[in-house]
């Protein structure tokens, strides 16, 4: 038997295909449309661009699959989080989704917390209203598109627009459903009390599964259009933050990864829903029964080198650039970089502080700069494993994923910032993998995620931390923590 695993992202769609043993059988991808921004702040993409993706995704990866083949016994999904498809009564799109990254809707957050209480949303949905989170989307259709709402009658998040075109099944999991701010968290189920205080009718909602659950089948329809075979099971899925975790094996309490990406997230698995009474965290249930997890988002991680090498350095690789900074020594000689271009989630809340390189000597070199970059991203990932401290969630184990994984210089810089051994895995494949072992779950293959994991998941190496470089970054972190502070004056 063979199991796919779709990733509905912002950039692209992914499908992969994994067999019994949890091993890649083959995978393709197909790019979105740029999402649109008509206006600053706003982002927002057609969700039939998703489906047509979606359908050239699981095409290409079928096709690239060698002899002999196997049926596709299982589907799961999981895609970028947070956005808004509202659809009417007979299933088609009403407008373009308002997606995870769109900021427009800060004035329909003080509207909740006004409405609801601060203190007592945290109580209801473990998390405080955000722009991205999916209700604060709904509230701003509400007031600015009075008819489009009047229209409505279900809403999905985008993973769970692409299920509904291949199954026709209107479906959630509870880790998705945690970040449209209108479940209860702590029970897994969607909270009356929100859906009544924003005026969202609970008949829009989809029906709630946990991620391993199969909810949905493939229809004939979508059979004929992507090759996969009518009936076959759908599972639930996740977001691709849950999704991404479970293909990285974060699933016991005390097992946190670090990934930097475009954003970075730091993740920990946690075996009950532990809140931040000031809302700096978001606690979500995990793709695991019975789990949850937090996680604390800095919002330009891999961005700040991107953005670094795009606008100084054109024309030159990341390698060339973290081999000159990796001469440099840790500290980058006070140079320090506070990472916020697209203001800051975790810890501080604040879309609107922007980012700053301080400290400018003339010691300082092309070289310097790199390396203050990759410090000051790793000092804010090291500020949500403050929070964990805080708040008390154990950390026994962290593992790197994404871009800030697969150099030496960044890895060991995280490892030192964060004072801990770290361990980088063998194949790393996102959520698309981890949708994949969800589905194989769903459709007996294993027992459990924790079963598959065992078998799919191997580290594929340990790095300690230098002792004289982790001295060096407690000292640089007490220094850099004066930044935000600063910089949140300047406005
Ligand atoms: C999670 C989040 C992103 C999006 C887009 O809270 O905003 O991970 O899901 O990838």
């Amino acid at each position: 038997m063979w199991f796919l695993g779709m990733d509905i992202g912002t950039s692209g769609t992914r499908a992969v295909i994994i067999n019994e043993q949890g091993q890649i059988v083959s995978s393709a991808s197909e790019e979105h449309a740029p999402f649109q921004t008509p206006h600053p702040g706003w982002a927002e993409q057609d969700p039939e661009d998703w489906w047509r993706a979606a359908v050239v995704a699981i095409r290409a990866a079928l096709a690239a699959a060698p002899e002999p083949r196997q049926p596709v016994a299982g589907v799961g999904l999981t895609g970028q989080m947070h956005g808004a498809v509202l659809l009417d009564a007979a299933g088609r799109v009403l407008r373009p989704s308002l997606i995870w990254c769109d900021t427009r809707t800060q004035p329909e957050c003080d509207w909740l917390h006004e409405q609801i209480g601060y203190e007592r949303l945290i109580e209801l949905t473990c998390n405080p209203a955000l722009p991205n989170f999916t209700l604060t989307k709904l509230l701003w259709v509400k007031r600015h598109q009075p008819e489009i709402f009047a229209r409505t009658a279900h809403i999905l998040c985008p993973k769970d627009y692409i299920r509904f075109r291949l199954t026709g099944t209107y479906a959630i999991d509870v880790q998705e459903a945690s970040g449209t701010l209108l479940l209860d968290v702590t029970r897994r189920r969607w909270s009356t009390e929100v859906a009544a205080a924003s005026g969202i009718p609970e008949s829009w909602l989809p029906e709630v599964f946990e991620s391993t659950e199969v909810c949905a089948a493939i229809s004939a329809e979508a059979a004929a259009l992507t090759g996969l075979s009518a009936g076959a099971p759908v599972v639930a899925g996740a977001g691709d933050q849950g999704a991404g975790a479970v293909g990285m094996g974060i699933l016991q309490p005390g097992s946190v990864s670090a990934t930097i990406g475009t954003s970075g997230v730091v993740f920990a698995a946690t075996d009950s829903p532990v809140k931040d009474p000031k809302g700096r965290l978001h606690t979500f249930c995990h793709a695991v029964p019975g789990r949850w997890h937090v996680m604390g988002v800095t919002q330009s991680a891999g961005l700040s080198f991107r953005w670094l090498r795009e606008t100084f350095f054109a024309g030159q690789d990341y390698d060339a650039l973290t081999a000159a900074a990796s001469r440099i020594a840790p500290g980058s000689d006070g140079l320090e970089w506070a990472p916020y271009l697209l203001g800051e989630r975790t810890p501080h809340l604040d879309p609107t502080v922007r980012a700053a390189f301080v400290g400018i000597g003339t010691i300082h070199s092309a070289a310097h700069f790199v390396r203050a970059v990759l410090e000051g991203v790793a000092y804010s990932l090291q500020d949500t494993f403050t929070l964990f401290a805080e708040l008390g969630i154990p950390v026994t184990g962290i593992r790197l994923g994404g871009g800030g994984a697969r150099g030496p210089l960044w890895r060991q810089i995280q490892a030192a910032v964060y004072g801990h051994p770290i361990e980088t895995l063998t194949a790393e494949e996102g959520g698309a993998f981890g949708a994949a072992l969800m589905a194989g779950v769903g459709a007996g293959a294993w027992p459990s995620l924790d079963a598959a994991c065992a078998q799919a998941i191997t580290v594929a190496e340990r790095i300690s931390p230098d002792a004289a470089d982790m001295a060096a970054y407690r000292t640089g972190y007490t220094r850099w923590r004066k930044l935000y502070p600063a910089l949140a004056t300047l406005r």
